[in-house]
């Protein structure tokens, strides 16, 4: 063999080895502003103010998981009731009940035992805030229905019961371990006050792997939204800010527009 055809086969199996599996969010438009979509076993923030979409895109990911892409999703709703989720998500064309019926999505209600309230739920996270406990639920989901997505909704609620930002960041970084050695490719939405912040407690960027920035802001009279890769360790990604809007079929971002704010 010649040195040169050598010297190809080396670089193809370098490049085959190197190629990392790309999870595929599946919302239009926004995989090719990542060279194909998340990279496997990681875990990413997605934040923006309160009514930026951070909830839809979380939920989004999930159901496009489980349906285009045959990959089972755990959705952990710390804010909103799961069966306001589910009537939320229909208004999508979502129907998130058959998708739990048939195993392959599971919604674990993180909200009710925090403010005391009776919940008919299957999957109750009965110790709230307790890390510990909700990594045991999420081990036990996984063998349940070997799940490979996961959506955290959201992480500020975890932040604000711990308030120190040192036992935040430890805590967090327990739970993205955990899901990352689960094989599970995860979510966690972030809600800030100031657009002008990626995180609230100033600590969540540093444990997961790439942050997502969604924006709603103001121009002239009316409110635009935006959406941009701020960080994505391990790849190139558009470093441009991108429109993005919420339809009758959920987010669909405009990947060749810009916005300028
Ligand atoms: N069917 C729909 N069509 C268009 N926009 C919608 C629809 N449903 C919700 N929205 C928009 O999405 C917003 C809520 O998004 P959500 O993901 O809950 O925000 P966040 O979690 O960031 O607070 C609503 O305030 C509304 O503007
Ligand atoms: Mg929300």
């Amino acid at each position: 063999m010649s040195a040169n055809a050598w010297h190809d086969i080396v670089k193809k199996v370098n490049i085959m080895t190197n190629a990392k599996d790309r999870v595929k969010v599946g919302v239009p438009g926004f995989d090719e502003l990542c060279h194909g979509g998340l990279i496997r076993d990681r875990t990413y923030l997605v934040s923006g103010t309160s009514g930026a979409g951070k909830t839809i895109f979380a939920l989004q990911y999930i159901y496009n998981g489980i349906t285009k892409f045959d990959e089972n999703g755990i959705f952990i709703a710390t804010d909103e009731r799961p069966e306001y989720i589910r009537q939320n998500a229909l208004e999508f064309g979502w129907d998130l009940v058959k998708l739990e019926d048939e195993g392959r999505l599971v919604i674990v209600d993180a909200s009710s035992t925090k403010i005391g309230i009776p919940t008919q739920e299957k999957y109750v996270d009965v110790r709230p805030f307790d890390i510990r406990s909700l990594m045991e639920q999420i081990i036990a989901i996984q063998e349940e229905i070997g799940a490979k997505r996961a959506s955290l909704d959201s992480s500020t609620a975890i932040g604000f019961y711990l308030q120190d930002p040192a036992k935040i960041r430890i805590e967090l970084l327990k739970l993205s371990t955990t899901l990352e050695i689960l094989g599970l490719t995860s979510i966690m939405t972030c809600e800030i006050v100031d657009e002008s912040q990626t995180n609230r407690f100033g600590v969540e960027t540093f444990v997961t792997e790439g942050t997502i920035a969604m924006y709603y802001k103001q121009q002239d009279n009316e409110r635009v939204r935006s959406i941009e890769i701020y960080k994505m360790r391990g790849t190139d990604h558009s470093k441009r800010i991108h429109p993005y809007e919420i339809t009758n079929n959920g987010i669909e971002i405009h990947p060749t527009e810009e916005v300028f704010l």
